[in-house]
């Protein structure tokens, strides 16, 4: 039986935004909800702590992180609104994030740089650009004398650059400088080594790259930070210490009733992943890679346009500038251009961003083990289609 749900007729293009979960996973889940409907307190009381501590050590060897550092959250927004709200703050201080980072996580960070008086600085990241270094100075420009934390998108969300951690982490850890990654997009895209890369804090979504259920994420917090580190909702964890596991683990292990299943199955949904290609993991990752690259071509081509960025820069997502909108664009992560709406009408899932603003934009690809050349072919012809109509209403 066909692994993926996606419904025939639709070109799925955009795992990034919401990535698909293969049914075998969805099967292994529903069997930890059976179970935990079967005896709910064997389930809570004496069953979740092993199966979450099982989980961390799979995740913890698939990312080179001790599991010991690696909690789970149902998402990226809510790791990084947990470390944010957690970060101690000064009136005075600054905090440093990129015009490309994810609106969300952005209004995160200003929330908790205005409740404390805190002042938002943004690194601005040329897109097209030539080469990883102009990142780096973008993000080393942006630095103050009181910059306390660098917000870094591992992988942006406009544009699928693959930021250049291993330059700026040191550079910006070693300055006293806390890098809070958003890797929302790099578990599954992309090889991680999460000890070796230092970072205070980093964090991934599962649901995407990873095609985890919804609503499974990590945080993995260095550990001379961990004590600081609180989750959104203080529960049972806070209360007496534990002889046998440390506050930071206790405290987001438990939150809370809540369905654990996407994190229970994670185990599972790495397995499975591996097994798709003989290459494994790093493997599937190869495959798309090339595929995104090779519908970037395709959509380049037809577009007349140079590459917007060098290949080496790229995971499993690929953005390519279009002609400016025509008509007004309200501005939204998922983005609500008309060229989006006439694309999904065709059969293509694909997010047409405003960036860096209206009515400039980008359309962005995703490639993942379910598409094929032929999708960004036929994109290609339907871009030009819907292009060509836009012209001709805006006439
Ligand atoms: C860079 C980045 N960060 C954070 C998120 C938010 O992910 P979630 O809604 O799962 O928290 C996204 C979603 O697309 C993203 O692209």
């Amino acid at each position: 039986m066909q692994p993926w749900l996606l419904e025939p007729g639709c070109r799925y293009l955009n795992h990034g935004s919401f990535g698909a979960c293969p049914r075998p996973v969805l099967e292994a889940q529903r069997g930890v909800q059976e179970r935990m409907e079967a005896n709910p307190m064997r389930f809570f009381l004496r069953e979740l702590e092993p199966g979450l501590d099982r989980a961390r050590a799979a995740v913890g060897a698939l990312v080179g992180a001790r599991p010991g550092d690696l909690v789970f959250v149902p998402n990226a927004t809510h790791a990084v609104n947990a470390v944010l709200r957690s970060f101690p703050l000064s009136p005075g201080d600054e905090l440093v994030a990129l015009d490309q980072s994810y609106p969300a996580c952005l209004n995160a960070l200003r929330f908790a740089a205005g409740e404390r008086g805190a002042r938002v600085a943004l690194a601005r990241v040329p897109f097209p650009l030539a080469s990883a270094d102009q990142v780096v100075a973008a993000v080393l420009a942006a630095l103050g004398p009181r910059t306390r934390l660098a917000l870094l998108d591992h992988v942006t969300s406009p544009t699928g650059l693959v930021l250049p951690l291993e330059r700026l982490v040191p550079e910006l850890e070693g300055r006293g400088v806390a890098c809070l990654v958003d890797g929302a997009h790099a578990l599954g895209m992309l090889p991680l080594a999460l000890d070796r890369l230092g970072a205070s804090y980093y964090t991934a979504n599962a649901h995407k790259w990873l095609c985890a259920p919804k609503g499974a994420a990590i945080l993995h917090v260095r550990a001379d930070r961990q004590a600081g580190v609180r989750p959104l909702a203080i529960s049972h964890g806070a209360g007496a210490p534990r002889a046998d596991r440390g506050r930071f683990l206790a405290e987001f292990d438990w939150v809370g009733t809540d369905d654990p299943s996407p994190y229970l199955v994670l185990p599972e949904c790495i397995a499975w992943l591996q097994g798709l290609d003989p290459g494994g993991l790093a493997g599937l990752q190869a495959r798309n890679h090339a595929l995104v690259l090779a519908g970037r071509r395709r959509l380049l081509t037809a577009l007349g346009l140079p590459p917007p960025c060098p290949e080496e820069m790229l995971g499993a997502l690929a953005s390519v500038p279009l002609p400016p909108a025509p008509g007004a664009v309200a501005p939204g992560p998922l983005g609500l251009d008309g060229l989006q709406g006439a694309l999904a009408a065709r059969g293509f899932e694909v997010p047409v961003f405003p960036w860096p603003a209206p009515p400039a934009r980008v359309l962005r690809i995703s490639a993942q083990a379910y598409n094929s050349l032929e999708d960004y072919a036929l994109l290609a012809a339907a871009l030009g289609a819907c292009l060509a109509a836009e012209r001709g209403g805006a006439r």
